[in-house]
C-alpha cells in the first residue's frame, strides 16, 4: 500500500471540551441554559461521557490508538466558581489530568475558553461586558501558575467568531440573543483584547510554552457567482467572519503580535445569496447537514500560511452514524493535510474532533462525531473502525492512498 509521509514529531490527537465530555458541570451558563430548555433534544450535558470521572481510561484507549497529543479545555466554572475564589480541588483535578497525559506521551494543548463561562462572570452581562477580559484574565494567570508546568500548547479562546455569531446572532448558543449586531462586536472586541492581554500573560509565567488560538474557516461562496450581488455579500460575510483572524489589517496584526502557531477548525461552507444561506447542493452531505468537501481543507490551511505562522488543525471531523464514511472522510481530510504540507504550508499537527460521541451543544447527542461509541446507560466505550483506522494513521505517521 502506497503511504503519504507526515514531518517527524508531528502531532496526532483528539479535540475535546470540557463541557462536551466531563458531565456535572452546573455552574456555568450552558448549564442554565439548557435548565431553561436551550437543548433541541431536551438532553442534558450531565453526565455527558463522564469523563471528568474516567479521564485516566479514556486517555488509556487514545494512547492504545497512538495518539501523541490532546486537545481539551479547563472549565473555568469549576476552577474559579466565584470571582476571586479559586477551587483547589478543581485544580488538582486539572493537575491529575495533565500529569496522566503527560505520563502516556501525549502533548497537552489547553484551551482556556471554550464556550461556557461562569455564571457569576455570565450575569454581569458576559463577554459583552466591560472589564470581561481582566475578570478572564485572572483565571488564566491562575492556571498558568498552578499548572502551566504540564502544559504543552496553550489555546486560549475557541472561535470567537463562532463563539459571537451563535450567541448574539442566530441565538443557537446563550445567551440566545437573535440579530443584535452591536452586541457580538463588543464580544469580539473583547475576546481579542482578552486574547492580547492572555498572550502577554502566559508569555510571562510560561515563556517556553506556545500559545494560539483556535479559528474557525467557514468557507461562503456566492449562491450564483455570476450575480454580483451574491459576489459581494459572500466577500463581506466572508471577511466578517474571518475577522479574527485576518479579516482586517488590524486583527492581522495582533495575530502577528501575539499567536505562536494559528489553530485551524474547519468543518464545511455555505452558499450566500440575500435571500438565505444554503449547502451546496450537489456536494454530500454530514448528519448536520453541512456539506463535506475535504479539498476545502487544504484550502483553508493555504490561506492561513499566509500570515507566517505554524498552522495546526484544531478541530476536522464529520457529523455521521455511518462510520465507513468517517473513516473515508478521514482519509481524505488527512490527504489534504499532507498535500498543503507537500505544498509548503508549515503545517505541525491534526486534532481531530472527537475522540467520544459526546454533548453536541444545542443539538444533544443527535450528532456524532466521534472515533469512539458511547453507550450513554453504561458509558461502555467501543472504539470504532474509524478510531482503529486514526490509529494506523497515528503510528505510522503516515496516511495511506486509496
Ligand atoms: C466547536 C466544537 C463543536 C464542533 C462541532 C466546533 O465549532 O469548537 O465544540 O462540537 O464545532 O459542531
Amino acid at each position: 500500500m502506497r503511504t503519504r509521509h507526515f514531518p517527524e514529531g508531528f502531532l496526532w490527537g483528539c479535540a475535546t471540551a470540557a463541557h462536551q465530555v466531563e458531565g456535572g458541570n452546573h455552574n456555568c451558563d450552558w448549564w442554565e441554559w439548557e435548565q431553561r430548555g436551550g437543548i433541541r433534544t431536551g438532553d442534558s450535558a450531565d453526565p455527558a461521557c463522564d469523563h471528568y470521572n474516567r479521564f485516566r481510561e479514556d486517555f488509556r484507549l487514545l494512547q492504545q490508538l497512538h495518539n501523541n497529543a490532546h486537545r481539551l479545555s479547563i472549565e473555568w466554572s469549576r476552577v474559579e466558581p466565584a470571582e476571586g475564589e479559586f477551587d483547589q480541588a478543581q485544580v488538582e483535578h486539572y493537575r491529575d489530568v495533565l500529569t496522566e497525559l503527560r505520563q502516556r506521551g501525549m502533548v497537552a494543548m489547553v484551551t482556556l475558553h471554550h464556550f461556557t463561562s461562569p455564571l457569576w462572570f455570565t450575569h454581569r452581562g458576559g463577554w459583552t461586558a466591560a472589564g470581561s477580559p481582566e475578570a478572564w484574565l485572572s483565571f488564566v494567570r491562575h492556571v498558568a501558575q498552578e499548572l502551566g508546568e504540564l502544559v504543552g500548547m496553550w489555546c486560549t479562546l475557541n472561535e470567537p467568531s463562532i463563539y459571537a455569531y451563535q450567541g448574539w446572532i442566530t441565538g443557537d448558543f446563550p445567551p440566545g440573543r437573535r440579530g443584535d449586531v452591536a452586541g457580538m462586536y463588543r464580544v469580539l472586541a473583547n475576546m481579542h483584547d482578552a486574547h492580547e492581554k492572555a498572550y502577554r500573560e502566559l508569555k510571562r509565567i510560561t515563556p517556553q510554552v506556545p500559545v494560539g488560538l483556535t479559528h474557525n474557516k467557514w468557507l461562503l461562496f456566492p449562491a450564483k457567482p455570476w450575480n454580483p450581488v451574491d459576489r459581494v455579500l459572500a466577500a463581506v460575510s466572508q471577511s466578517g467572519l474571518d475577522r479574527w483572524p485576518a479579516g482586517s489589517p488590524r486583527m492581522r496584526r495582533v495575530v502577528e503580535a501575539t499567536s505562536d502557531y494559528v489553530g485551524l477548525n474547519h468543518y464545511s461552507g455555505s452558499l450566500v445569496s440575500v435571500t438565505r444561506h444554503s449547502q451546496p447542493g450537489w456536494l454530500p452531505q454530514s448528519d448536520f447537514g453541512w456539506a463535506i468537501q475535504p479539498e476545502w481543507m487544504r484550502h483553508c490551511l493555504e490561506e492561513l500560511a499566509e500570515l507566517g505562522k505554524p498552522v495546526y488543525v484544531t478541530e476536522s471531523g464529520i457529523a455521521t452514524r455511518d462510520d465507513r464514511r468517517r473513516s473515508q472522510f478521514l482519509k481524505d481530510v488527512v490527504g489534504q493535510v499532507w498535500q498543503a504540507i507537500e505544498h509548503g504550508v508549515d503545517v505541525r499537527g491534526y486534532l481531530h474532533w472527537t475522540s467520544m460521541d459526546n454533548f453536541e451543544w444545542a443539538q444533544g447527542y443527535s450528532m456524532q462525531f466521534g472515533l469512539i461509541g458511547v453507550d450513554l446507560e453504561t458509558q461502555e466505550r467501543t472504539v470504532k473502525p474509524s478510531g482503529e483506522l486514526f490509529g494506523q494513521i497515528a503510528e505510522a505517521n503516515a496516511v495511506p492512498v486509496d
